[in-house]
């Protein structure tokens, strides 16, 4: 199709799928694409002439560079150049014009910008090379000397050290410590969250694909080509035109794409250096590196009358960020929103610590603080002998309660209701270690699970060709969550087409703006525009019908036209074809464009949350210290649902890596060195097949026309991570009476 970017290799729908509506599972449109390997990421755009670059890491965690001697890796036969802070194209030196939109308050770590070392595994030096292996090789030979600084990278060592952040939350609402100080029934522990890793299939790779007219086409594993537009414009202070940048098809990413990685501003250096085209591909243990879902500490205080109501709720996290920038999650806002509560304090602070950055990672913050929150909610039901899902439901929120805002829709009832009767959770007994099977204790754990709705500025382009052809575009991401294939269904059931006769063009600076794939948002935003440019274009063919002599048309309102099979028909019979509207017009294709600028007034009135409700059951072997989750139910409201079967995909998804959490997933520091020292597959934990079972996905009925009025969505991804390590924590209670308050929860915490 001529309106589509070619090299963006554009899936579409395969020949059949026919009409869809929302609600419907559709597979993949890029399904075919992934499997059989013809979809390219960044790391596979080929060029001619592409010279390879490999990064040599750092080794101590603080302190300066005082010497790098490249001659062992020149000498080597294909290396070109060792790029160093001393031999380099030019940097932005100013921190507003280096940052991109998702930086953090502070100074944005810069590659190979000065002799400062701000944390060990650093990039200090790229290797140029006309092969990989040439320039792998050669980075190995690399001599960096070092003067060491004393550092600090242990968080817990530094809990006094603390400091406010600007975004930090620290609301409170009545008197909280006062009212907890005097209560009858209470809580009060300590939880602890280890450093997690981002671990996507795809590897951080850019690809500099150098023009003859010396225009940098840029293929880049990214949320967002158009923020690391504006970032690499910025950083290397090039004119916006001269850039592209491109991520068609993305090997997950969940928030380590948010921010650009520095292979992106090194390959593109190395491609102004050198005149040529660059790749840049990060090692799995490089990813290590390069920021991490922060390491937290939280305290929380509950209160309750004898009869389960609570009184008072205070929720304290301290966090890790590094020395260089001000990281910060949301991590107890969620404890205001979740539970009716007359005394709510809660209190977020920061640890610099010499560490990269951390960065985004599902659901960020809101895992841990739901974690703490949900464990400590269980250890007071305990506490009353009160049922944990009969406590949930006694100070079940009706507004929002640290500020009395309505909720925009609220179907949580219904998840508890639906879950648990799936689950079967009235046949749980009350007491810990009182269900037995073989060699293996049983449990069954639950949690509420929190998660805001999002919103963004979004635009979006729809051109209908006269052939009944439609082609959308916004400058949206797929970073494997089926973006592809739920914004062609939303455009295809808005004009009433045959899926596979509609295109979804993605992945492209120049496309229409998009923001960044995060926050489960998307469809929110960019579905919501989609949704706006195909009304624009079906008012257009209304106003067409009307105009024909002797229309049955001629009176008809716009409500009383439905769009399906290439024509409109009115109701009571008449039709007619696109296709005849747009040759009378003498027009060969119609266009038209959508801009969302969410209605933030009235949205700001409403608490807009997604929620879910979460059910599962554990086997603990306490001879081997091993637990098994083998049976999740997770019920979840998260407004209209318009593909099912990728929204169960990314709600199954996330329950794996919450199950990861409470289990597996931690990278160790030795804060001797300063250093993550697991930082490879091999001893950084994530589950094989052998560690899930059985996950039951459910949608209850929930529409908002809130946060969507177009689509009546909320947004499905981060809501299915949420509150599965607390409910599997909270199940290996029930099985074997131990309150493990960390994760994740390794055989050395059960034996
Ligand atoms: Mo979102 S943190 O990009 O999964």
């Amino acid at each position: 199709m001529d309106d589509l970017i070619p090299a963006l290799q554009t899936p579409t729908a395969p020949a059949g799928t026919g009409r869809v509506r929302s609600g419907m599972p559709v597979s993949r449109v890029d399904g075919r694409a992934k499997v059989t390997g013809s979809a390219r990421y960044a790391a596979e755009i080929h060029a001619p002439g592409l010279c390879h670059g490999v990064v040599v890491s750092g080794m101590i965690a603080k302190g300066r560079i005082t010497h790098i001697d490249p001659s062992d890796a020149l000498a080597v036969p294909g290396v070109i150049d060792v790029l160093t802070h001393r031999h380099r194209p030019p940097l932005a030196g100013d921190d507003e014009e280096y940052k991109d939109s998702t930086a953090p308050d502070g100074a944005p770590f810069r590659p190979l910008y000065n002799d400062r070392i701000l944390y060990s595994g650093q990039p200090v030096a790229l290797v140029l090379a006309e092969t990989f292996e040439a320039a792998r090789y050669a980075a190995s030979l690399v001599t960096v000397d070092y003067e060491a600084e004393a550092h600090a990278t242990d968080l817990l060592a530094g809990l006094n050290d603390a400091h406010d952040a600007s975004e930090t939350t620290n609301e409170s609402k009545g008197d909280a410590d006062a009212v907890f100080a005097r209560a009858p029934v209470k809580v009060d522990a300590q939880y602890y969250n280890e450093v997690e890793h981002h671990n996507p299939m795809e590897l951080f790779a850019s690809t500099v694909v150098y023009g003859d007219d010396g225009h940098l086409t840029i293929y880049d594993k990214t949320q967002g080509s158009q923020n690391c537009h504006e970032y690499i414009c910025g950083a290397l202070q090039l004119p916006p035109e001269r850039v592209t940048v491109r991520n068609p098809y993305v090997g997950g990413a969940f928030g380590s794409g948010l921010r650009p990685q520095y292979q992106l501003p090194l390959a593109t250096m190395a491609a102004l250096h050198l005149k040529r085209s660059v790749r840049v591909v990060l090692t799995r243990q490089q990813m290590f590196f390069f920021g991490h879902r922060p390491e937290v500490w939280q305290r929380v205080k509950l209160a309750a009358n004898p009869d389960g109501q609570l009184q008072a709720i205070v929720h304290e996290a301290r966090q890790e960020t590094s020395s260089f920038e001000d990281y910060t999650e949301e991590v107890v806002n969620w404890s205001g929103q979740l539970y009716a509560c007359e005394n709510i304090r809660l209190g977020h602070k920061l640890v610099a610590r010499d560490r990269p950055t951390p960065v985004d990672m599902r659901a960020p913050g809101a895992t841990h603080g739901v974690h703490a929150l949900e464990v400590a909610m269980d250890e007071l039901s305990y506490a009353l002998g009160m049922d944990p899902l009969a406590l949930r439901l006694k100070n079940y929120a009706e507004r929002n309660p640290l500020d009395g805002k309505p909720y925009s829709s609220k179907e949580l009832r219904a998840c508890y209701e639906r879950g648990a009767e799936r689950f079967g959770w009235s046949r749980r007994p009350p007491q810990p270690r009182s269900m037995q099977e073989g060699a293996e204790l049983v449990g069954y754990g639950m949690a509420s699970a929190i998660w805001e709705a999002f919103v963004k500025e979004a635009e979006a382009r729809a051109v209908l060709h006269a052939d009944g052809r439609l082609v959308v575009s916004s400058a949206a991401s797929d970073i494997g969550t089926g973006t592809y294939t739920v914004m062609t269904m939303i455009a295809a059931e808005a004009m009433g087409l045959p899926m596979e006769q509609v295109t979804f063009q993605l992945g492209d600076s120049n496309l229409p703006k998009a923001p960044t794939e995060g926050g489960s948002s998307h469809v929110n935003s960019v579905g919501s525009a989609i949704f706006g440019a195909c009304d624009h274009l079906k008012r257009e063919l209304w106003e067409y019908a009307r105009e024909q002599e002797k229309s049955a048309f001629a009176q008809a309102s716009f409500e009383d036209v439905e769009f399906g099979d290439g024509q409109l028909r009115l109701r009571g019979g008449a039709t007619v074809a696109i296709a005849d509207l747009l040759r009378a017009k003498g027009k060969d294709h119609i266009e038209a464009t959508y801009q969302l600028s969410p209605p933030k007034d009235k949205q700001e009135q409403y608490a807009r949350l997604v929620h879910a409700a979460v059910f599962c059951e554990v086997r603990v072997n306490e001879a081997l210290g091993i637990a098994r989750v083998t049976r999740v139910v997770d019920a979840v409201a998260a407004g209209r649902i318009i593909s099912a079967k990728t929204a169960a995909s990314q709600v199954s998804g996330g329950v794996i890596w919450g199950i990861s959490q409470a289990l597996h997933e931690a990278t160790y520091t030795d804060h001797d060195l300063g250093r993550f020292m697991n930082h490879n597959y091999a001893e950084y934990h994530v589950p094989v097949c052998a560690d899930i079972h059985d996950i039951e996905v459910i949608f209850v009925d929930e529409e908002d026309r809130i946060v969507s009025a177009q689509l009546g969505t909320k947004g499905v991804g981060e809501i299915g991570i949420l509150g599965v390590a607390a409910a599997v924590s909270n199940a290996i209670y029930h099985a074997t009476g131990k309150r493990i308050r960390s994760t994740p929860i390794t055989p050395d915490k059960l034996l």
